[in-house]
């Protein structure tokens, strides 16, 4: 079969480098890709902002299965289109992908299903703001209705910076449209945990949970980023958690969905705050995370390109997935200046030495290759990702591998999965 993945980052390495253990594939494509993924797929170029360029791919290639990794295309509708032309496809329909691309819309969805989440108000105007602040303690969180590529909410310590955080993002200069709308949030506190079930609209199949490291910096400072590292153990969630979550938040999602007239597909990703009260979302994404899909597709044992079908085809169950009980981590090595402005165009040194230490994937993120080198091309570089049968050994092998490879400026995280690994 031929398959094509959309998009460019180390979530796609990561689903291309799973999808060629399928015994079922026979052509892969990804487009734009990167300098890491040319060397396991066809790379094509393809500017994913456009509906039009990905559908002349789409017509060139005729895939027998699309796999679509970042959400900007899913908000502009290349479900909707390709599935019109008959070329089948995983992932929500534009109107579903409003889980995502609208926070507005996924707050007043939840409320209307009665699925924990953060107290909130929603805001068009800066007096709005001002008279929903009454309502709220600092610290606030204040976001961006819009996509915002990870850069939308800012947690503000006080009702002064919320003010006028939501004052830069409404008068349009901070992130444009996407922040026309804000969302006021009460700020919870807790572990987060990354919880990602396949639907086909119908019935939800969990994946084995991951935790992701938002903050730039070690224990959890800095500013948010996309995503600097993460980990996924078998005991991340217990069995009865993980009933919790898929009766209490991702069926009630897909049944409400259906319900609404917008029949949900595809991956959802539950972001969740693990609080005193219990578990609330913070946030969905309707897509693989990043770097989540690291460590979540080196535990996974059984193939992809079924589980992948199952949901367009409208047979998702739970013996879609067989998981390896070993441990995983993911550490993204990023561009110096990321999540703020960072150069590009460094050499890469040490990646072979990195990908020989055992149990060690490299995921390329933002590189590209010339003459036979690798070159930073993107805030987040690598995914240094390592499996083992615990934890500890796991972030022991990817330090090793991450401490080989060496860029100018280059950064990364030492303390992914270390409170995991304290009280394991
Ligand atoms: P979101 O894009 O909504 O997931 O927000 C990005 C990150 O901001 C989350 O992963 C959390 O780390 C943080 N965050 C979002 N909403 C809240 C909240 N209500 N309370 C505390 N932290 C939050
Ligand atoms: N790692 C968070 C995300 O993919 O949005």
């Amino acid at each position: 079969m031929k398959v094509l993945v959309l998009g460019s980052g180390g979530r796609e390495h990561a689903l291309i480098w799973k999808l060629r253990q399928s015994p079922r594939l026979q052509q892969l494509y990804c487009a734009p890709g990167n300098g890491g993924i040319a060397e396991e797929a066809e790379c094509l170029p393809v500017d994913l902002r456009t509906l039009d360029s990905i559908t002349a791919l789409g017509a060139r290639l005729q895939p027998d299965l699309t796999v679509v990794g970042p959400e900007l295309p899913l908000s502009l509708g290349v479900v909707d289109e390709f599935t019109r032309r008959g070329w089948p496809v995983f992932g929500p329909t534009q109107a579903a992908a409003r889980l995502e691309a609208s926070k507005s819309f996924a707050k007043e969805f939840l409320q209307r299903h009665r699925i924990p989440t953060a107290s909130f108000a929603i805001c068009d105007s800066i007096e709005q703001v001002r008279s929903a602040l009454g309502h709220f303690h600092a610290p606030v969180v204040v976001k961006a209705d819009g996509l915002a590529a990870g850069k939308g909410v800012v947690i503000a310590k006080s009702k002064e910076e919320a003010a006028s955080v939501a004052a830069e993002m409404l008068s349009g200069k901070m992130l444009g449209e996407a922040g026309a709308r804000v969302v006021l949030e009460e700020c919870l506190k807790g572990d987060e945990l990354s919880f990602l079930v396949f639907s086909d609209g119908e019935r939800v199949a969990p994946l084995v949970a991951a935790q992701d490291h938002k903050r730039v910096g070690d224990g959890d400072t800095g500013p948010n980023t996309g995503g600097m590292g993460a980990y996924s153990t078998r005991d991340i969630v217990d069995d009865q958690m993980r009933d919790w979550l898929v009766n209490h938040v991702a069926r009630p999602v897909v049944t409400g969905m259906k319900a609404e007239g917008t029949e949900f597909k595809g991956v959802l990703y539950c972001g969740l705050m693990m609080t005193a009260r219990g578990p609330m979302v913070l946030e969905f994404n309707c897509r693989f995370g990043d770097p989540e899909t690291q460590p979540i597709l080196m535990r996974l044992e059984s193939d992809l390109v079924d589980a992948l079908e199952a949901s367009i085809q409208g047979r998702v169950s739970d013996g879609d997935f067989k998981w390896s009980e070993d441990a995983s981590v993911c550490v993204v090595m990023a561009s110096g200046g990321y999540p703020g402005t960072f150069a590009m165009g460094k050499r890469i040194d040490g990646l072979d030495e990195a990908g020989a230490v055992k149990g060690v994937k490299v995921f390329h993120a933002g590189t590209s290759k010339r003459d036979g080198d690798y070159y930073t091309a993107g805030g987040r570089v690598l995914g240094v990702t390592a499996r083992a049968r615990d934890l500890e050994t796991a972030v022991e092998r990817a330090y090793e591998a991450c401490a080989k490879i060496k860029f100018d400026g280059a950064h990364y995280r030492k303390d992914i999965a270390a409170r995991a690994v304290k009280r394991s």
